[in-house]
């Protein structure tokens, strides 16, 4: 099996609200609102492979066989800036997770992303840990940001991306074919291509100026 999966959520909603965000007429609030409920959705499948434990409930009329998450609490860290904008969404369905951030910037002459902010915890062993960065792009930022992770011990790697383009899900894939931790992509799409900047083709532009006005 590869170390890493891709999924990508085929729904009739993802796909509406992909569209509108692909959309250049689509203005920044409707553009941030729509952004956080695509994260919920992708969030459902990105935590599809949750571990949990059985339980038992009372309910009113009896005992009910439940489940209850086990392990460490879940850690979501959202790549910082564009992330941001998807932390709320990714949270409503994972209330009790903990949150880190990790500050990543893309030298748009070089496409290599480096770290300017680092705030987790520092070790992870055991955790299932939840990355939110929009675009995976050349995957330059996802590459270091699940290395980063996987050596501070966490038990495995989801990263949740609206868009997706081709290049950057092959160089995941082959720069982390040594990992020992299982790491998932789950997009709402795989798009044609990158073009000479290094931006998604046909894509949604540059997500975070998108979430936040160009600044
Ligand atoms: N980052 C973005 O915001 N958009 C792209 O298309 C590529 C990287």
């Amino acid at each position: 099996m590869p170390t890493v999966s891709i999924h990508v959520v085929d729904h009739p909603l993802v796909a509406h609200k992909l569209t509108v965000l692909r959309d250049a007429r689509t203005d920044t609030p409707t553009f941030r609102s729509l952004a956080d409920e695509l994260v919920t959705l992708l969030a459902y499948e990105a935590t599809r492979n949750a571990q949990v434990e059985p339980t038992t409930v009372r309910t009113p009329v009896a005992e009910a066989a439940g489940v209850t998450f086990s392990g460490p609490r879940h850690l979501v860290v959202p790549v910082l800036r564009a992330g941001l904008g998807m932390l709320d969404g990714m949270v409503r369905l994972l209330p009790t997770a903990e949150v880190g951030f990790l500050g990543m910037v893309r030298n748009e002459d070089t496409l290599q992303a480096s770290t300017y902010a680092t705030r987790l915890p520092e070790h992870l062993v055991g955790r299932q840990c939840y990355l939110l960065d929009p675009m995976l792009a050349t995957g330059g930022t996802l590459i270091a940001a699940i290395r980063l992770l996987a050596e501070r011990g966490a038990a495995s790697v989801t990263a949740v991306c609206l868009l997706a383009a081709p290049e950057g899900v092959a160089a995941v894939q082959k720069a982390l074919a040594d990992l020992d931790l299982p790491v998932a992509i789950v997009t709402a799409a795989i798009d044609e291509r990158l073009n000479e900047n290094g931006y998604i083709v046909p894509g949604l532009g540059d997500a975070g100026d998108r979430l936040y006005g160009t600044v």
